[in-house]
């Protein structure tokens, strides 16, 4: 947000209530849309992407103890990216900006006004407008006083690896197993990332690294031969899966953006990749209502955010109820689930759709 609007001649000031050494180093998400990449380069932010980015043409829905492969560059032109979030935060952070670490007791005020304020401890700021980018569990969101919220809490969560191995395939694999889902995902080529479906409840002091091991292997079988590569167990965690929007984004002087006004589960791959399509959107309103006193993109912000929102919302609980396991899932069910994954792969049509909706509608 900062970069855009400095781009455009805006003055800004990020309040981040974390450490630099914490934000740059809490693993996130790490699929890069094709129009997040174009974004990064055109703002000249994407010199070490480029370096170390892995540019994926393909993943595959692993069932049946096979791959499907989804061509995502044969199917739409587009290809995605795997760089991890937090290397992106660390670029963005390096290239500069007036950013204050470590800020505590933050709370917005005057938003109906043209001279919104924030306060913290030991300070204060007198804005043309408030970027409330500070995720779901910020102080911006609660600032706004008709907002209406959408909620939707899947019954699974994700327990999340980092592993010291070589990726085991050149490419992601979201496999659907009787015994739940399973992703395989990577890092670098020394570091693979995977995932477990675990029930909701799940403590980590549960999953020893064998179980774990035992668990991924199991799911990730297949006839041909598959080989899951090992290593030092660098990182576990255990995010719930939720689907949450706010209605609308914007009251007065104060716009969400990213994980401030919404949520998606992270099976589509979409989180950091709507932040920045609302960051860009957000830039543009801005620099017509600061600039050319024009209303209008402003008014029109929160449209055509929940717009691109819903579209995710909708993408990701797809990719979410084909590939997991609920508990208590009647054969009904689990086998109209297998029609839709063995359509989907076969089907030029159903992969397509999938295919430009993972790569990612244009900004
Ligand atoms: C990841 O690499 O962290 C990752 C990849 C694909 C997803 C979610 C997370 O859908």
């Amino acid at each position: 947000m900062s970069h855009l609007l400095d781009r455009a001649g805006i003055e800004s000031v990020v309040l981040e209530q974390r450490s630099r050494e914490h934000v740059e180093s809490r693993v996130r998400a790490g699929v890069c849309e094709q129009p997040t990449v174009d974004l990064l380069r055109e703002l000249g932010l994407a010199n070490r992407l480029d370096k170390e980015g892995l540019p994926h043409s393909g993943f595959s829905f692993r069932f049946d103890r096979a791959d499907h492969r989804i061509a995502l560059t044969e199917l739409t032109g587009s290809a995605i990216t795997v760089y991890g979030q937090q290397e992106i935060v660390k670029d963005l952070i390096a290239a500069g900006g007036d950013i204050r670490f470590d800020v505590s007791g933050v709370a917005v005020h005057d938003i109906e006004t043209d001279r919104p304020r924030i306060t913290f401890d030991g300070g204060e700021l007198e804005c043309d407008v408030i970027a409330g980018c500070d995720g779901f569990h910020g102080v911006a969101r609660p600032a706004m006083p008709a907002v209406r919220a959408f909620e939707h809490v899947y019954p699974y969560a994700w327990l999340g690896l980092l592993a010291s191995a070589e990726p085991s395939h050149h490419e992601l694999i979201y496999a659907s197993h009787e015994r739940g889902f399973a992703l395989h995902s990577m890092r670098s080529p020394e570091v693979t990332r995977l995932y477990l479906q675990v029930d909701a409840t799940e403590r980590i002091e549960d999953w020893s690294d064998s179980r774990i091991w035992d668990e991924l292997h199991l799911r990730l079988a297949t006839d041909d031969g598959f080989a899951l590569r090992e290593g030092p167990l660098l990182e576990k965690s255990i995010t719930p899966m939720r689907a949450f929007v706010a209605e609308p984004m914007r009251h007065g002087r104060l716009f969400l953006a990213g994980d401030a006004a919404h949520i998606v589960p992270p099976t589509g791959a979409k989180g950091m990749n709507l932040a920045i399509a609302d960051v860009l959107v957000l830039s543009k309103a801005l620099t017509a209502l600061l600039r050319e006193h024009r209303q209008d993109l402003v008014e029109s912000y929160s449209d055509t955010c929940l717009r691109r929102v819903w579209r995710a919302e909708q993408f990701s609980n797809l990719m979410t109820t084909m590939l997991h396991r609920p508990p208590g899932e009647d054969e009904f069910h689990q086998r109209l689930r297998m029609a839709q994954l063995r359509y989907t792969a076969s089907s030029t049509a159903a992969a397509t759709s999938i295919a430009e909706n993972y790569v990612g509608l244009p900004f």
